[in-house]
């Protein structure tokens, strides 16, 4: 079946987001006394800010109430924000907008589907919301990622079936997500640690529709 449309996820594809929740979830930690690594962060990439909470809580041996909870993650949401309410549209990573560019013009939808509830301030910040047909982000899910109802959900407003969109995940979790709602998909980053994809490109830098696509094809 051919490809009517691409679902991105926001955080470490289209922006390096991703860098901004490690460190304010590092911060988090060293106020717990621990220290959180970059290995840990993989973890949390992808999955929901409670989640990525007890995750993190886990490997700082750290066990506490709901309300404590709450405080932790609203304190690293607030770091968060310090980060992203000073993005700029320089902070878009390299290739995308183009890659965004050539598949509009060729009339393939697009969509945003992310866990964050960031998602619409960091798509505002960096003057994206034009480019995306279609926005599911953590203000309209319930289940995160690996469950696939983000991606689902963004079909659905598409109005199109899932093996008629292309997700772009940099997070494991993103990817299971992807195969679990029956989605091919394209992981950007390291091959090493999205192997489940159907393609890995290091980011969009260089990278055309036909590239993609073409490469897919030889998969199938
Ligand atoms: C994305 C990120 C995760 C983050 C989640 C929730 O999926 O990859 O690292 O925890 O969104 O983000 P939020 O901005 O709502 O805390
Ligand atoms: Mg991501």
């Amino acid at each position: 079946m051919d490809i009517k449309a691409c679902i991105f996820d926001l955080d470490g594809v289209i922006v390096d987001t991703a860098k901004y929740h490690y460190l304010a979830w590092k911060e988090l930690a060293r106020g717990l006394g621990f220290d959180f690594t970059e290995k840990d962060n993989e973890q949390l990439k992808g999955v929901s800010r409670m989640r990525s909470l007890d995750i993190l809580l886990e490997i700082g041996n750290k066990k506490t109430d709901e309300e404590m909870k709450l405080k932790y993650a609203e304190s690293k949401n607030n770091k968060y924000l310090e980060y992203i309410l000073k993005m700029t549209p320089d902070e878009i990573l390299p290739g995308v907008i183009s890659f965004l560019d050539e598949i509009r013009a060729l009339h393939i939808q697009t969509a945003l589907g992310s866990a964050s509830k960031n998602a619409g301030t960091i798509l505002n910040r960096v003057k994206l919301n034009k480019y995306f047909d279609v926005v599911v982000d953590g203000t309209k899910v319930n289940k995160a990622k690996p469950d696939p109802e983000v991606f689902i959900k963004a079909a659905v407003e598409l109005n199109l079936l899932p093996e008629q969109c292309l997700v772009f995940e940099d997070a494991q979790a993103g990817i299971e997500a992807a195969i679990n709602g029956g989605f091919k998909s394209i992981g950007v980053g390291s091959e090493n640690i999205l192997q489940n994809a159907d393609l890995v490109i290091p980011g969009f830098e260089g990278i055309t529709w036909k590239d993609v696509y073409e490469k897919l094809r030889i998969t199938e």
